[in-house]
């Protein structure tokens, strides 16, 4: 399977402590990553230097030229007064017909409609969109920061489902991450199913 994200040798300290150090990674189509840690350990931290938006203190990210990346952050904010339907239309890439992708986009989540205000939704729908934005770009990476969180039983049946039509649409790549364990540090764990 071809190679769609790696990094090398990455460490990140927060003031005087190391938090991780010289992390190596590589993620080819297909796989299926778990990021194991305790409270503190850096997951998130690691998930927001792979994803871009954080620069590691050393070390270096790649991605296949003109790979998709999708992101879900642990903690899901929208901005107030926004309809479901238009946080997906802005999450939307360019050139993607928006009215087939909407639509489908709303079923897969699971909304009826796209007319409720996204702030007001409960912490489960709020992930639900937060991935359904994620997924809307047909990403050929998907990085999920403890994508269970506020989720119920429904929610999280919901999300298995998703990543495993996902992976067999398409090659994608979920990196979930959760902390079950009291491990001593991060972990990192590969689906063989
Ligand atoms: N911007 C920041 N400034 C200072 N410390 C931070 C910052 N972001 C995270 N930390 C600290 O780094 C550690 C790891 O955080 P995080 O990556 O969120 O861990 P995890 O996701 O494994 O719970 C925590 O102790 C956290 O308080
Ligand atoms: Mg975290």
């Amino acid at each position: 399977m071809a190679l769609v994200l790696s990094c090398q040798g990455l460490s990140a300290q927060f003031g005087a402590l190391p938090l991780f150090e010289d992390i190596a990674l590589s993620i080819s189509d297909g796989d299926r990553v778990g990021l194991i840690g305790p409270n503190g350990s850096g997951k998130s931290t690691l998930l927001e230097i792979l994803a871009g938006i954080r620069r590691a203190d050393s070390g270096t990210v790649a991605a296949r030229k003109g790979a998709r990346l999708g992101y879900v952050a642990q903690n899901v904010t929208f901005p107030p007064g926004l309809p479901v339907r238009q946080v997906l239309e802005q999450a939307l890439p360019a050139g993607v017909d928006r009215d087939a992708a909407i639509p489908m986009a709303l079923g897969q989540a699971g909304f009826e409609n796209g007319d409720a205000m996204a702030e007001t939704l409960s912490g489960g729908w709020k992930r639900r969109l937060a991935i359904a934005c994620a997924l809307v770009g047909n990403p050929d990476i998907l990085l999920l920061d403890e994508p269970t969180n506020h989720l119920d039983l429904d929610g999280i049946l919901w999300l298995e489902r998703l990543l495993r039509s996902a992976s067999f649409a398409r090659p994608t790549s979920c990196s979930c991450v959760s902390s079950p364990a009291p491990l001593a540090a991060l972990r990192l764990s590969r689906a063989t199913s």
